[in-house]
């Protein structure tokens, strides 16, 4: 029997739950390898229908292992194995927590440096159609490229390495901004403009400012304070305490259409409060409470916590949210993201 490896590409430090969550879903998987960022597998009976994707929240990327090189030689071989007409996607494995980045890092410059070191041209980029079969080209240390293919599903973004690219822009109050843009981009929600959003845990304002610059409505709470821009935006209003603690009046002009939760709190802490924001709302607007979507960040403090996962996704349904997609966004640092639908 010839075995068949695959590997899975995640967020520097996910490594560890993103192994378990795989190994957990794929029993008869041995785990082979990992750096940073990049995990493969051993599948004994390589005969069997490939896997071709799984249900885990922190692999951003799973595939199956094509081959990798430790020399140009083997570099070019390794590209010579890529059929012709191919879309060929180039990325690094990651290396540094989203954010943590240092000055001057520019994403796959490594990547590039390997290539210039062969003599072989290759077109790398392409938008992939669903189903079809992508070929990763992944940098994974000095001297070292990775070659893997996976099937484009309908959940990955169709850029290399399902990183979409955004940036921040220089006036951004925080990072918060990309993950907001990122969940926009990915679930695309219906927006019209006027729509109103209640964003819990919003200092200093990254994301509101995603949300004001799309035409949504913004109140924030948070007992910290607001980058000074905000206060000149007339759709922007802020209840400057802790969640636990607004009143039906501070909500009285607020009935939401997005809930938006960001609060740097144990899971179990956020979505207590949480729960006390949202009896708040139903107490104000009973049945007229117009809430339907939630873009949920739930932070892992403590890698640990990422064990009850299922326990902070029940909390989430007893809330009232009825369909919830649960994933680490690539912006994400050591958190995971819930977009959560149709609340009732
Ligand atoms: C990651 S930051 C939020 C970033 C923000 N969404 C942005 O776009 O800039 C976490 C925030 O949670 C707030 N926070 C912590 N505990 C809170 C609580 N009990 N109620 C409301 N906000 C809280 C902190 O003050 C902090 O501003």
């Amino acid at each position: 029997m010839t075995p068949r490896f695959y590997y899975s590409v995640c967020q520097f430090g996910a490594e560890k739950t993103m192994k378990e969550d795989i190994l957990y879903e794929f029993p008869h998987l041995r785990f082979a390898f990992s750096r940073p960022g990049f995990i493969t597998f051993k599948e004994e009976n390589g005969s069997k229908p490939a896997i071709i994707e799984t249900q885990g929240i922190f692999a951003r990327l799973f595939g199956v292992s094509v081959g990798q090189s430790k020399t140009p030689a083997e570099l070019e071989q390794l590209i010579d194995s890529i059929p012709e007409g191919a879309i060929v996607h180039g990325f690094e494995r990651d290396t540094f927590v989203p954010g943590d980045e240092p000055e001057g890092y520019r994403k796959n410059a490594r990547l590039e440096n390997e290539l210039k070191g062969i003599s072989h041209t290759l077109k790398l980029g392409g938008v992939p159609a669903v189903n079809q079969t992508v070929y990763d080209l992944i940098w994974i240390d000095e001297g070292r490229v990775f070659l893997g293919k996976h099937v484009h599903r309908p959940h990955l973004d169709p850029a290399p390495g399902n990183q979409p690219n955004i940036t921040l822009p220089a006036k951004a109050p925080s990072r918060a901004y990309l993950k907001i843009e990122e969940a926009i981009h990915r679930f695309q929600p219906k927006i019209v403009p006027g729509m109103k959003v209640l964003e819990v845990g919003c200092s200093p304002g990254g994301a509101t400012i995603a949300m004001l610059a799309r035409g949504l409505s913004v109140t924030g709470i948070d007992p910290k304070y607001m980058h000074e821009s905000l206060s000149r935006e007339r759709e922007f209003s802020f209840v400057q305490k802790l969640a636990k603690v607004v009143t039906q009046e501070d909500l009285s002009k607020v009935n939401p259409d997005w809930l938006v939760l960001d609060m740097n709190l144990a899971p179990l802490e956020a979505l207590d409060e949480l729960q006390h924001v949202i009896q708040t709302l139903r107490g104000v607007y009973g049945r007229n409470l117009k809430l339907k979507t939630g873009f949920l960040t739930v932070k892992l403090n403590d890698w640990k916590f990422a064990e009850n996962i299922p326990l902070y996704l029940k909390r989430i349904r007893e809330l009232g949210f009825q369909d919830l997609t649960a994933m680490q966004l690539a912006s994400n640092r050591q958190e995971f993201f819930v977009y959560a639908e149709n609340f009732r």
